[in-house]
């Protein structure tokens, strides 16, 4: 049977074959990934005075950015002949790795920190067939064993200290471009590991340099207030927050991103939790569209460049005509055990046109 992968969406490498590391013998391991929306935003526009536009990576298959990366990363581990993947991951990139090693046909291993993944993405690797091992340490110590375990070679590490995933997640900047037919002014994105911010820099550069854009957006990433090794320039030996998708102390891409954000002349800030839950429910109730708390970062940072005075970027800075684009990078059900906590007092009616009638509050 020699049916396309998917349609009618093909997936990143299809799209982009051109500037990805890939050649007609490269056996493409796709779900679809990708072509995912870039929503205009009336509402959050009109708060802080600008154009904003949400690039929403949870509409990808696994439901986060992971995937881009995932699928170039698989297919060129393959290729090489790999077979047994492995990850250390805050949950979005084991996620990503088990369903595509399941979609290849091959094992995964995802070392976790245990008891800190939140529930939808162990369910996910789990579901998918991965091996999972839950370590007794944080991701920061969880990327030191899977680093040296890659060295002994018979591994392949599918983390973003892979080229192959960061090649893929650049194709994120690309459909940006594509779909804004050039560069925002401004891009923002929570930052972690600091993969995706290195990722995006990249593909905006490449762009340019293709002649596909006329300028490049300036790069501002957020941490969480308690996991900010890159803003306060030191390792976070504990790093806390409610935000368990960034919760790293010592991001592997720590120079690449610093590297993003002063050459394009934009900067790296904090968000607390409670400003990231705020931005979480608030994009969810005016916009429609619900992110898990890390993803969440973007918008946080956009209300804080907007509102406070203590901000790395004042919006002030920012010309009214400015095109800003926010990443939110997962979907709200993989991490809803903050919301959930907010739903208990929810009572039945009973089964009458009456008692649906006044519970609506008509
Ligand atoms: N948002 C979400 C939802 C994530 O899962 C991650 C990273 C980030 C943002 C930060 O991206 O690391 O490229 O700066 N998650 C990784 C994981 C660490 O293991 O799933 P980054």
């Amino acid at each position: 049977m020699d049916y396309k992968t998917t349609t009618p969406k093909s997936g990143v490498i299809e799209r982009y074959r051109e500037y990805l590391p890939v050649t007609e013998s490269t056996p493409i391991v796709s779900l679809g990934e990708g072509s995912t929306p870039l929503v205009f935003c009336p509402r959050l526009s009109k708060r802080v005075g600008r154009a904003v536009f949400v690039k929403n990576e949870g509409a990808n298959p696994t439901g986060s950015f992971k995937d881009r990366g995932m699928t170039v990363a698989v297919s060129k581990a393959i290729e090489r002949g790999s077979k047994v993947l492995i990850c250390a991951s805050t949950g979005n990139t084991s996620a990503s790795a088990a369903a595509y090693a399941a979609r290849a046909g091959i094992s995964c291993a995802v070392v976790l920190p245990a008891g800190k993944i939140a529930t939808g993405k162990l369910l996910q690797a789990f579901a998918c067939g991965a091996k999972i091992i839950p370590l007794e340490g944080n991701f920061d110590d969880a990327l030191r064993i899977v680093r040296q375990l890659g060295e002994q070679g018979d591994l392949t590490v599918v983390n973003s200290i892979n080229p192959d995933r960061i090649a893929g997640q650049k194709t994120a900047a690309f459909e940006i471009v594509d779909a804004l037919s050039d560069a925002p002014d401004f891009h923002l994105l929570p930052v972690g590991n600091a993969g995706n911010v290195t990722a995006y820099w990249a593909g905006y550069r490449e762009y340019r340099a293709r002649k596909k854009s006329t300028k490049l957006p300036a790069m501002i990433g957020f941490q969480a207030a308690g996991a900010a090794p890159i803003f306060y320039n030191r390792v976070v030996e504990k790093p806390e927050t409610v935000a368990s998708a960034i919760r790293i102390g010592n991001p592997a891409s720590w120079k690449q991103a610093r590297a993003a954000t002063s050459e394009s002349r934009g900067a790296i800030d904090v968000v607390t939790d409670e400003e990231l839950l705020s931005a979480q429910t608030w994009l969810a109730r005016h916009e429609g569209i619900f992110v898990e708390p890390a993803s969440a970062a973007s918008i946080a940072g956009l209300f804080k460049c907007c509102d406070s005075k203590e901000a790395t970027y004042l919006l002030q800075k920012i010309p009214e005509e400015s095109q800003i684009v926010c990443t939110v990078t997962g979907h709200g059900l993989k991490d809803p055990d903050v919301i959930t906590s907010k739903m208990k007092d929810l009572r039945s009616v009973p089964a009458t046109v009456d008692d649906v009638r006044r519970a609506v509050g008509l």
